[in-house]
């Protein structure tokens, strides 16, 4: 038998080798295999250890109930973070040119920050919003653990050039987003897959093309699996955005233009990756919305 803690954290009194009255908390991976997919997604996020918070990413299950009706208080120590890389603004981030061994480790840290958080953004997409249908929180799971996998793809890679993942400084500005939409889910599926990740779709090529060019094959093909799988994290905050507005009676591209305004999200910039847009489920007229943007690219 297990039962919420007033903490958040699940207590059991009905282990073997426990006295009656005494309770254990559990920790890590025990944690998880005993708990809902929301409480699994929220221990993710808690974690500190980069691969620690990986391994339990990439080991979560999807057989747990969705816990969707719990309500469950914010508990302090969101997002776990380690105490390196040092984070800095966004355009504190020193550019360096990737012929160089720095620059080309550089850049494979870059990506692998961009992954770690991407970790946390799907934990707490499933973990924060109660009252969903199941299928929310066993698609944010579904990402989480792909997250994982692209961190653990990249962290080997950069082990490969001789850094490991918090030599250098990263920025901070990705788990903000998550902040301000901490109180909406529309928000939060409009403005995080929908136009983070997005923006992932259109710098992919760019990114893959840098690899190739210095003969990182083996980073070109991770990639390559980043892409095919973001293609699905986006088509999913496609969905649940979808889902959301026919049920509150919205229109799609308006909403979406007043919660960017609103939420001050980073305006798309060109050029686009029509195709895996289009994949990712969005249609002819958010496409058409998106290419008309004063300041972007024409798309192809
Ligand atoms: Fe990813
Ligand atoms: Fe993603």
């Amino acid at each position: 038998m297990s039962e919420a803690g007033a903490d958040g954290t699940d207590r059991v009194d009905d282990r073997r080798g426990v006295p009656v009255g005494e309770t254990i908390v559990l920790t890590g991976a025990a944690r998880a295999a005993a708990s809902t997919l929301r409480r699994q997604a929220l221990s993710v996020l808690l974690e500190c250890n980069p691969a620690a918070k990986a391994s339990a990413g990439r080991a979560a299950g999807e057989h747990l109930d969705a816990g969707s009706d719990e309500a469950i208080a914010p508990p302090s120590g969101i997002p776990g973070r380690p105490e390196r890389p040092l984070l800095v603004a966004p355009g504190a981030v020193p550019q360096r040119s990737i012929a160089s061994p720095e620059g080309h480790a550089a850049l494979i840290h870059a990506l692998a920050h961009i992954e770690l958080n991407a970790i946390d953004l799907a934990a707490d997409a499933c973990w924060r919003f109660a009252g969903l249908p199941d299928a929310f929180y066993r698609d944010w799971t579904r990402v989480m653990r792909e997250e994982a996998r692209h961190f653990q793809l990249l962290d080997a890679h950069l082990a490969t050039l001789g850094h490991g993942y918090g030599d250098f400084p990263a920025h901070a500005a990705l788990w903000e987003m998550a902040e301000r939409t901490s109180h909406d889910v529309l928000a939060r599926v409009a403005l995080v897959p929908r136009t983070l990740e997005a923006r992932g779709l259109d710098a992919s090529p760019a990114v893959r093309h840098k690899l190739s060019s210095i003969g990182d094959r083996g980073g070109a093909a991770i990639v390559d699996v980043i892409l095919r799988d973001e293609i699905g994290h986006v088509r999913i905050g496609n969905h649940w955005y979808g889902h959301l507005c026919r049920r509150a009676g919205l229109d799609p591209v308006a909403t979406y233009e007043a919660l960017a305004i609103a939420y001050r999200a980073p305006r798309p910039r060109g050029p686009f990756n029509i195709a895996d847009r289009r994949a990712a489920g969005f249609s002819d007229r958010e496409l058409a919305a998106l290419s008309a943007l004063p300041g972007t690219t024409p798309a192809p």
